[in-house]
């Protein structure tokens, strides 16, 4: 179904979109119009990204017409340290703008997927530009497959509800919820966010899994988040080791 590109404006006024009907990757023409000045709240979309960028140097899977591949630039006077909190605080946002928009309630893994029946249906990349923060952010929406290495882990809204779901609605709730949580941030300091996604995540505490650390692999349950918004993990040999980053899985 075409974007509705007009309608999107109506119920964004004011705000600075750019639609894309392909790219590279949302991520680069964010940081281009960052450069430039833009706003804070802008946005750049595209119906289909070529290059499109994930966490840990992956790639994000970004079929034309079918999900929502958006940046966000934002311009908040975060320090680089409240980074980790920001990233918890974009997953949040996007929890809330698919509940609002379909229903669903999902589940957050730390730091930034967002799964639903614990297969994954966004994820989100924040990249400090400068001043601005980049918030990308890629909802698997009207998916109805995957290429055959994501389709054991990964999920859309339209799998999950059996109906095509709107992208134009998701992105107007999407756009509110980062607003409304990175001011949140901003007036409240740390302390919500952190708790807010304690309890929204059944990953922060007393959930076995494996951390992938690049090169090795820790075993443990996890112990909560520190005020950094950083993981805690108390290793099966009873250290407690805090993550900074990596790739968090279930285990047995
Ligand atoms: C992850 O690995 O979970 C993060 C995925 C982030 C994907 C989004 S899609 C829009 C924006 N542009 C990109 O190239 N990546 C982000």
């Amino acid at each position: 179904m075409p974007f509705d590109l007009a309608g999107l404006r109506s119920e964004l006024p004011g705000r600075q979109i750019e639609w894309h009907s392909v790219i590279g990757s949302t991520m680069t023409e964010a940081s281009r119009l960052a450069a430039l000045g833009c706003a804070s709240g802008t946005i750049v979309g595209a119906e289909e990204q070529t290059a499109g960028k994930g966490r840990l140097g992956r790639t994000w899977h970004s079929g034309p017409g079918a999900g929502l591949y958006v940046s966000i630039i934002l311009r908040y006077p975060f320090q680089p340290s409240a980074r980790p909190v920001v990233t918890l605080a974009l997953g949040l946002a996007t929890c809330e703008a698919i509940q609002k928009a379909t229903g669903i309630v999902c589940d957050l893994r730390w730091p930034n997927d967002v799964l639903i029946q614990s297969r994954k249906c966004a994820g989100i990349l924040t990249e400090l530009d400068g001043p601005a923060i980049l918030a990308g952010i890629g909802i698997n929406v009207n998916h109805t497959s995957f290429p055959e290495e994501l389709s054991a882990t990964a999920t859309s809204l339209r799998m999950l509800t059996g109906r095509l779901q709107s992208r134009e609605k998701l992105l107007v709730e999407l756009a509110r919820s980062v607003d409304g949580f990175c001011r949140l941030l901003e007036r409240e300091g740390r302390e919500p966010i952190l708790r807010m996604f304690s309890s929204a995540s059944s990953y922060v505490s007393g959930r076995r899994v494996q951390v992938d650390a690049g090169d090795s692999v820790l075993r443990g349950t996890t112990a909560g988040l520190n005020h950094a918004g950083f993981l805690i993990l108390r290793q099966d040999d009873g250290r407690e080791s805090v993550i900074l980053a990596g790739g968090v899985r279930p285990c047995s």
